[in-house]
């Protein structure tokens, strides 16, 4: 027989990242109102001793989709249990991870557009009934068994909003965007994270990092703990801008927050002479994947507007030529 339960379906997440996560809202920093709805709305659920209603995030990877997960289990209370859509192969495993929910537990699901059709269908009446349909048998002979499931809080997070079925979507009832932090917002949470990271970063060499961040803060904390192991191997506690620059430069990350890949983007935008370029050729001249470069490198150059997305192709901005000390009429071959 299957074993239906199959606790590694459900992850536990990377120790030292959690260490740096905030555990309460004072600690958390950015996503404003984000923050101030999420505050009233869990507010409401306590006073009315109610689960939270279902809440899904979008936004690029490394903005804190995670983090706001775990700061809810923490200020409703709750239990969190922690999947990724790709691990929920089969519907034994959703049924696995529904039937082993508590009361007020939450269910956080990681990538939850990448969950399969019959999946969402199961995931449909847990989420509106709290109720678990489970068919036996096939054809004429089949039966659905019903099973009464805990109320729980089922917490999606996704980095494509555009690729989430509509059905899905409108059965969660609170949706947040969250967006790109500020030079200053990053520079806060570089700060903080630095101190428990014993080795102090100054305000210079903090907004120095915020800035070659890309807006966010998973990026701040990686280059964090690399300019602190430069500072490690001098002997060296304190991290100051000279030091920050010097490991900054050394990691190839320039003082726009671009790395070789987003450079190498910009420019083949721009040897196209303003002629749009489809996803595909992009993806293959790079040898990137597709979906890298849609959640990962192109979001933060549309916000900051270094690229336009449109109907037939991506396409350089004049921004994009400033970066280079390039015209719209300079010739590409520059490069
Ligand atoms: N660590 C990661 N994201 C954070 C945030 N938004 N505020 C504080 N610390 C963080």
């Amino acid at each position: 027989m299957e074993r239906i339960v199959d606790v590694e379906k459900i992850s536990f997440e990377n120790e030292e990242e959690n260490t740096l996560r905030p555990s309460c809202w004072d600690d958390y920093i950015g996503q404003e109102k984000i923050k101030k709805n999420l505050q009233v709305f869990i507010k409401a659920a306590r006073k009315r001793e109610e689960s939270l209603d279902h809440v899904l995030f979008f936004g690029p990877p490394g903005l804190g989709k995670t983090t706001l997960a775990n700061l809810i289990s923490n200020e409703m209370n709750a239990n969190i249990k922690t999947t990724a859509a790709p691990m929920i192969e089969k519907s034994g495993d959703l049924a696995a991870i529904l039937t082993n929910l508590d009361e007020g537990d939450i269910l956080f699901i990681d990538e939850i557009h990448r969950l399969s059709p019959a999946i969402e269908e199961i995931l449909y009446p847990a989420m509106e009934d709290f109720r678990l349909d489970i068919i036996i048998g096939s054809g004429p002979a089949a039966q659905t068994i019903k099973l009464d499931l805990p109320r729980f809080t089922l917490i999606g997070a996704t980095t494509r909003a555009g690729m989430i079925s509509a059905p899905l979507r409108d059965r969660f009832g609170m949706h947040f965007r969250l967006n790109f932090y500020s030079h200053l917002e990053l520079a806060e949470i570089i700060k903080r994270a630095s101190i428990k990271l014993e080795c102090i970063c100054d305000k210079e060499a903090s907004f120095e990092t915020s800035k070659r961040s890309r807006g966010t803060p998973r990026i701040s904390l990686r280059l964090l703990k690399r300019i602190r192991d430069y500072a490690e191997v001098e002997n060296e506690t304190k991290i100051t801008l000279s030091r920050a620059e010097y490991a900054l430069d050394e990691l190839g990350v320039d003082e726009h927050g671009f790395d070789e890949q987003d450079k190498k983007f910009l420019e083949l935008l721009i040897t196209a002479k303003g002629k749009p370029m489809g996803l595909g050729t992009i993806a293959a001249t790079l040898s990137e994947d597709e979906g890298t470069i849609e959640d990962v490198i192109e979001p933060y150059l549309i916000a900051n507007g270094y690229i336009e997305k449109t109907a037939r192709g991506r396409i350089a901005t004049p921004k994009s030529y400033d970066y280079f000390r390039l015209t719209p009429d300079s010739n590409p071959s520059l490069f």
